[in-house]
């Protein structure tokens, strides 16, 4: 049986590397094909397409899992529609094939999806101990905790509450915090009593172009409080979703990977395109986003709609990302030392072409609009 990882002590949880796995929210949203027969099939794919093996781990559930109310007990239980045996069965099946479990709920009194006569469905503020509890006994091992309906109570005290009820739980849950840069979780989520392991750093993601971009320009500025186990959210990707070009998606690829962000995928694996699997199994460019030293690159150049940003690497190198956010060619050359590199012989690996050079002082590329090429340069 496929081996996980050994679990690592933090606050609450467990990984010192950015999260990777799957969620189903970008591809169904509360749509009836979210349900147990998908999230099986996924889990059948994310095993025989090989994604498993090259790290993806979290299979999580958004929006719409739970029923829209509480059982007599006033605890949570699964949409019997979607999920008619229950939630832990889908659990039990994740971990069954060597994979971890993850759920959703909401730092407020309901979820951000209405249901009927504008309900909601029941969200953890003031339930934390009662949820989190809920959320162990089915085996979760990810929370995602979104910030609808909060009442206007104030941000790290909601989040602190759930953070004490998940470490109460004594069973490490990844904490993936989700209020969407609002209180400017950056300065203080990844810190006790918060502890989270990922904070979403920005408004919610969309399958187009201008979105991704805007994220990105968000997210990259704030590399300073990125480090490993506490990591910024850019949020989910959308590779695969049919509304970016493959050298559009591919950026998101390069530039979420260079961000150590989270690597979390968003289309249906059941019918994704070779194209678009292609990109999700780039194996050299996760390994930059999972590079040990867990630091998130750095922009150095922004100007004339081309980016550059540098990754430092535990093995002493570095990851480059070069990319063209405008809409025509454009030509780039980077001097070495714009890249911070003082040593005269280094080797260059473009991680899409995987081409190897020795360097002579400048990264050049032409780049098609909205393209990007991402770079390992070793010493
Ligand atoms: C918010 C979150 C999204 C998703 C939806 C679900 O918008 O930011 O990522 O979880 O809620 O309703």
């Amino acid at each position: 049986m496929f081996a996980l990882p050994p679990v690592h002590a933090g606050t609450p949880a467990t990984a010192p590397l950015p999260q990777m796995g799957f969620n189903n929210w970008n591809s169904t949203r509360c749509g009836p094909e979210f349900d147990e027969t998908m999230m099986k099939g996924i889990v059948d794919k994310i095993v025989s397409l090989g994604l498993r093996d090259a790290g993806y781990r979290y299979v999580n559930l958004d929006d719409c899992w739970a029923d829209w109310q509480r059982d007599g007990n006033g605890n949570l239980y699964a949409n019997p529609q979607r999920f008619p045996h229950g939630i832990k069965a889908v659990a039990d099946y994740v971990h069954a094939h060597g994979l971890k479990f993850g759920l959703y709920s909401s730092a407020g009194t309901y979820t951000c999806q209405p249901h009927v006569e504008n309900r909601g469905f029941p969200g953890g503020l003031g339930r934390e101990r009662q949820d989190a509890a809920f959320f162990a006994s089915v085996g979760a091992d990810y929370l995602k905790y979104d910030n609808c309906n909060n009442q206007g109570v104030d941000a790290r005290q909601r989040y602190t509450a759930m953070s004490e009820a998940l470490r109460a739980t004594g069973r490490p849950i990844f904490y993936s915090v989700c209020e969407w840069g609002q209180n400017q979780p950056w300065l203080w989520a990844g810190r006790p009593p918060v502890g989270a392991n990922s904070w979403r750093t920005t408004r919610d993601i969309r399958d187009n172009y201008p979105s991704m971009l805007g994220i990105f320009k968000q997210n990259v500025v704030l590399d300073a409080y990125a480090s490993p186990g506490h990591w910024n959210d850019p949020d989910m990707l959308e590779i695969g979703n049919g509304g970016m070009s493959t050298t559009e998606y591919r950026s998101q690829f390069n530039l979420w990977s260079i961000m150590a962000a989270p690597l979390l995928i968003g289309t249906d694996l059941r019918k994704v395109a070779p194209a678009d699997l292609q990109i999700l199994l780039n194996k050299e460019v996760i390994a930059i986003d999972q590079d040990p030293l867990g630091r998130q690159g750095k922009l150095v150049r922004d100007s004339d709609g081309v980016d550059v940003i540098v990754k430092p690497l535990e093995d002493g190198g570095i990851a480059v990302v070069l990319f063209n956010e405008t809409d025509g060619e454009q030509p780039v050359a980077v001097a070495a030392r714009e890249l911070g590199l003082r040593k005269q012989t280094y080797t260059v690996r473009n991680l899409w072409t995987h081409a190897e050079a020795q360097g002579d002082g400048s990264l050049q590329a032409r780049l098609p609009a909205h393209a990007s090429d991402l770079y390992r340069i070793s010493m």
